[in-house]
């Protein structure tokens, strides 16, 4: 019912040569029946992306967007800028936005709601922390994150989301969440959004993310309500990439 998503994240990471070797060896290297897939990259190389995958099954999106449509907001970018480089996704509220650039579950919904209205799929991300986990507030913190958006969208639009469960203390730590305890948030988020709009839950994608590799990749997306993945470092590197790409399909 729902079909397999595998973005990469490229974070800051990347420069013109480095990235024409990774999206033609990812372009190249996918085989038929492979699992949909995209990159996030670096603002300023969405160009070169358009450029390269137009054609191509591999999509392509931004790392964040502006709130506003347009104006005095410096060094912003906004939804329709990444639609003039025919972006699909935009990744939103990513814990290093919240973590580094001090971004609430507000702002991630208000993000949410421009990226929408101008046709993107967001791809919005949340996780708890170690201590947070720890302290048994995991479904409480992820359960916040997660309503904040959805009280600013309509009921319509809970089925145009992509959600990715990325827990903090997984990311970029080699660290992965078990199976079990990935597939027992992803089944407390969609049932959130069954609350929401209990028609469109079940289509809605929900990735994981931290740490998923070629060698874990398997038997995380094999659990019921896991969707597919949003990858950090193993999206730097075609092999890596394809092989979690095709671990889904
Ligand atoms: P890593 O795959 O490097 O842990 O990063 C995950 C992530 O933050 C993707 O958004």
């Amino acid at each position: 019912m729902r079909r397999k998503l595998v973005i990469g994240n490229w974070k800051m990471n990347g420069n013109l040569a480095a990235n024409a070797s990774l999206l033609a060896g990812i372009s190249a290297g996918l085989s038929a029946g492979a699992a949909d897939c995209a990159v996030c990259a670096p603002a300023p190389y969405l160009a070169q992306c358009q450029a390269a995958l137009t054609g191509t099954p591999v999509g392509w999106g931004a790392q964040d967007m502006s709130a506003h449509a347009s104006g005095a907001y410096t060094g912003e970018v906004s939804a329709a800028m990444l639609v003039d480089f025919a972006s699909r996704y935009v990744i939103l509220g990513h814990s290093e936005r919240r973590a580094y650039h001090l971004e609430s579950s507000e702002l991630v919904a208000k993000k949410t709601v421009a990226a929408l209205a101008a046709g993107l799929i967001p791809v919005v991300c949340i996780g708890e922390t170690l201590a947070e986990r720890e302290a048994g507030q995991t479904n409480a913190v992820v359960g916040a994150q997660l309503g904040a958006v959805l009280e600013a969208i309509s009921t319509a639009d809970v089925a145009r989301l992509v959600l990715a469960y990325e827990p903090v203390w997984a990311i970029g730590t080699g660290k992965t969440a078990t199976p079990e305890m990935a597939q027992e948030v992803h089944a407390a988020l969609r049932a959130q959004l069954a609350q929401a709009n209990a028609a469109a839950a079940p289509a809605v994608q929900i990735l994981y993310g931290g740490s998923m590799k070629p060698d874990n990749a398997k038997e995380l997306m094999a659990q019921p309500d896991i969707d597919g993945g949003l990858i950090g470092g193993a999206a730097l590197k075609a092999t890596d990439f394809l092989a979690i790409i095709h671990a889904a399909a």
